[in-house]
């Protein structure tokens, strides 16, 4: 499904939550959705299922979304960042969504249970007595179950437990098809391989759009942790930028762009004297101080001295 949308407004008040945004997204691209708590990811959503009132034009493959809502409704799929309060039962609410969906109730199931719901043990409960991991599993499973055009998944993971979390990016990536997706999500890292465009809102207006690659090569970054069996290296790893961690480890941050070339330099000179290598891809922090935290968390002084 494509998405347009022209000089879009939304105010909450005196609060400007979207402030003017023109963007088109094609259809079939599948896009992360970022930006700070408040930036407007929610509210965005929101207006483009017609489901909030707005100021400005939206059109999803070209049909006004306030004027056939409705039957535009048919081709989204949705996980709200916020459960609703439901008082019917899971199966109430499993049998409904499927009677509008028009899909049967066994692939909702079997979709629960790959992210460890068991709707049959759970069938009889209030939806709003479920706890907030197994809501957001359940929703899940309704918004992936029918085919959809346009999925949209507000922080779907954010009460997941981390097996859940990995089914989850497994079943998005099964399941996708050809639909665009929008992704709001605070882990571009996590979710990047699900996504080829990210939209980075700040302030209700787009502050980036463009691809993913481009985003993370400029802004992220890596710490890279190296375990020696030989106190030898010790000036040539201080030289490339190391400094000492817990034990024999040795850590610094690198730039997206440059951790493969570190890596392999690291192995070159290393060699059969690197015990063990540790990569890990940071959240995007561009706080230097928060980047020298990560790396080593429970070091005292880490931030003062800060990792190059
Ligand atoms: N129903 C509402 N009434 C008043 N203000 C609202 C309402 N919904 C959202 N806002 C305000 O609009 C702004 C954008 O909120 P929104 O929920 O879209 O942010 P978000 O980017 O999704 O944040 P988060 O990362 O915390 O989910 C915030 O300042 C919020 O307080
Ligand atoms: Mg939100």
């Amino acid at each position: 499904m494509r998405i347009d949308l022209h000089g879009v407004s939304k105010r909450f008040g005196r609060l400007a939550a979207l402030d003017d945004l023109t963007l088109a997204i094609e259809p079939g691209r599948r896009v992360a959705l970022i930006g700070p708590n408040g930036s407007g990811k929610s509210t965005l959503t929101r207006v483009l299922m017609g489901i909030v009132s707005f100021e400005g034009d939206i059109r999803l493959d070209g049909r006004d979304v306030r004027r056939e809502r409705a039957s535009l409704a048919r081709g989204l799929a949705y996980v709200p960042q916020v459960a609703p309060q439901l008082g019917a039962s899971v199966d109430e609410v499993v049998r409904s969504i499927c009677a509008i969906r028009r899909i049967g109730t066994d692939e909702v199931r079997v979709l629960a249970e790959r992210l460890g719901l068991d709707i049959g043990a759970a069938g009889r409960k209030p939806f709003r007595a479920l706890s907030g991991g197994m809501k957001q599993k359940l929703l899940i499973a309704l918004a992936l179950a029918p085919e959809a055009s346009l999925l949209i998944l507000d922080e779907p993971t954010a009460s997941l437990d981390a097996a859940a979390r990995q089914v989850f990016y497994e079943l998005v990536a099964e399941r996708a098809g050809h639909a665009t997706l929008l992704l709001c999500s605070h882990r571009l890292e996590e979710v990047r391989h699900l996504v080829d465009h990210v939209i980075g809102l700040h302030g209700g207006r787009i502050a980036y759009d463009g691809p993913v690659g481009d985003y993370l090569g400029a802004r992220s970054h890596a710490v890279i942790e190296v375990y020696v069996s030989c106190a030898g290296h010790e000036p040539w790893l201080r030289d490339c930028g190391f400094r000492p961690g817990a034990g024999r480890g040795w850590a610094r941050t690198v730039s997206h762009g440059d951790k493969l070339a570190l890596v392999r330099q690291l192995t070159t000179v290393l060699k059969g004297d690197l015990e063990n290598l540790v990569v890990r891809d940071l959240d995007l922090v561009e706080d230097p101080a928060a980047i020298a935290e990560a790396a080593w968390p429970d070091r005292p002084g880490c931030k003062q001295e800060g990792l190059a």
